[in-house]
């Protein structure tokens, strides 16, 4: 199968196409350096994929989402990273760093000054106590671009083998794109080239990062959600104007954040072409496309190969039996109950709470 084979990515020879999804843990230290459960847990979790995308990793003081989520905020992170690095790359996994901002998704209540929850615009999440975000100013934009530039330069330190740009799932960079979060009137909003303007120069600046500092090949991905459910949110239109521009880039990987990775339109529900037909037919080939959502049998596998991804990301069925990747090499039926024992304390409390939203989906506690 095509997922257990080993394949090339920005240069870089990975043992097999299956990555383990970025997934917060919520179970940094205090000090927001990657505590020794978590370690544990990533170490487990490596053994079986060419990759692993690590949790979100914040870029800045504005950029804290989740309590107890890991930075590369300042030179000070390199080292205590460095070891989460060595930990993924211990037993072959390669490891890359998400890089991420939460814009006016940050819980409010790490913030003090609710002045520093900023975004695109002062436009309020649709969801119960979201704050109105302050908009940034140009001068904060230009500087966000350089902590994405200096957390590439701590990642390339740190011994990462890449770094994966979050424009997912709501968080800042997909604000900026969507015409429902980004009301601006100025060079980085309105037409949709000026809602990439953002993103463009993230991913020029942090590759102009990697060419004058990394000395090996690093890859540079870039995660994308392809639709909001807003009215005025994110199309598929849109979607497809972003893969042709991402085409043009120097990244390396696209990966789509989905539900299913082989779900149709949640905006047009007459619709049932599977997205990622119309994601390959914007990309033309010209870029890897990662898959991810739902993949938790040797079937989902089989079948996400046939519909055309590239490569295959794998969020909680990894998460709740670390032995996944290896049974479905095999042939083996995974857990499908969660492993508390080799989870963080708060990530399994906070899977716990939610339990329903698991228990749907066939895990059990
Ligand atoms: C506990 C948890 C934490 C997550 N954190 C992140 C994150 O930090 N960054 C991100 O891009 N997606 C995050 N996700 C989304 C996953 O990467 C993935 O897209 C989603 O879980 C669907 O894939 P799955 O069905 O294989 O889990 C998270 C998901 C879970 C369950």
């Amino acid at each position: 199968m095509k997922a257990f084979e080993s394949a090339k990515l920005g240069g870089i020879a990975l043992k097999n196409r299956l990555a383990m999804a970025p997934m917060t843990t919520y179970s940094g230290n205090e000090d927001l350096t990657p505590s020794k459960e978590e370690l544990d847990y990533y170490e487990r979790r490596s053994k079986d994929v060419g990759m692993v995308i690590t949790a979100a990793i914040s870029v800045n003081r504005h950029a804290q989402a989740f309590p107890r989520q890991i930075t590369l905020k300042d030179d000070t992170f390199v080292e205590p990273v460095s070891e989460l690095v060595r930990t993924i790359k211990r037993h072959g996994a390669k490891a890359i760093a998400q890089l991420h901002h939460g814009g006016r998704m940050n819980d409010p209540s790490l913030y003090e000054n609710k002045d520093d929850i900023v975004s695109a615009s002062a436009v309020k999440a649709p969801r119960k106590g979201a704050p109105t975000p302050r908009a940034m100013d140009v001068s904060e934009i230009e500087a966000t671009i350089e902590d994405f530039k200096a957390a590439t330069l701590r990642a390339i330190r740190a011994g990462f083998d890449g770094v994966e740009l979050h424009g997912a799932n709501t968080y800042l960079l997909q604000q900026f794109f969507s015409p429902h979060s980004n009301i601006r009137s100025d060079a980085y909003g309105g037409t949709l080239k000026n809602r990439l303007r953002f993103i463009g120069a993230i991913i020029d600046g942090v590759s102009e990062t990697i060419e004058n500092h990394s000395e090996r090949p690093f890859i540079l991905g870039y995660r994308f959600s392809p639709e909001e459910i807003e009215e005025d949110g994110i199309t598929m239109q849109h979607t497809k104007e972003l893969m042709k521009f991402m085409k043009e880039t120097p990244v390396h990987y696209v990966h789509a954040s989905l539900q299913h990775y082989n779900q149709s339109s949640i905006r047009d529900e007459r619709n049932k072409t599977p997205l990622v037909v119309e994601l390959r037919e914007a990309l033309d080939g010209k870029k890897p496309l990662m898959a991810s959502g739902n993949i938790r049998t040797r079937e989902d596998l089989r079948h996400a190969e046939k519909v055309g991804y590239d490569f295959f990301a794998v969020g909680l069925a990894l998460l709740v039996d670390s032995n996944w990747a290896d049974k479905v090499e095999k042939g083996v039926t995974p857990n499908t109950t969660f492993e508390k024992d080799t989870l963080p304390a708060p990530l399994y409390e906070r899977m716990k709470k939610n339990r329903k939203r698991f228990e749907e989906k066939g895990y059990s506690f």
